[in-house]
């Protein structure tokens, strides 16, 4: 989406817990990257992406939001 942009250059490591809904920032205009923290709504750019893990996990969460592999990162900030 064109308002979109980057929200950072490299992935950010998240501890993430079993069964809790976790809103990704899909837009890169928030400042608690990777995580949606509303300002997709002023800068009319897509909401955020809810999801969850199985299993208490470490991933690194992708904040350039260029990823095929949402929310994680797969090397396309590169
Ligand atoms: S602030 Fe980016 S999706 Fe909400």
């Amino acid at each position: 989406m064109e308002n979109n942009t980057r929200g950072g250059d490299t992935p950010i490591k998240c501890e993430l817990e079993a069964n809790k809904n976790y809103a990704w920032c899909t837009c890169g205009h928030s400042g608690d990257q990777p995580f949606c923290n509303g300002s997709h709504r002023a800068a009319k750019a897509t909401p955020s992406m809810v999801f969850s893990v199985e299993e208490d996990t470490t991933a690194y969460l992708c904040t350039c939001k260029q990823t095929k592999n949402p929310p994680y990162c797969d090397g396309s900030h590169k």
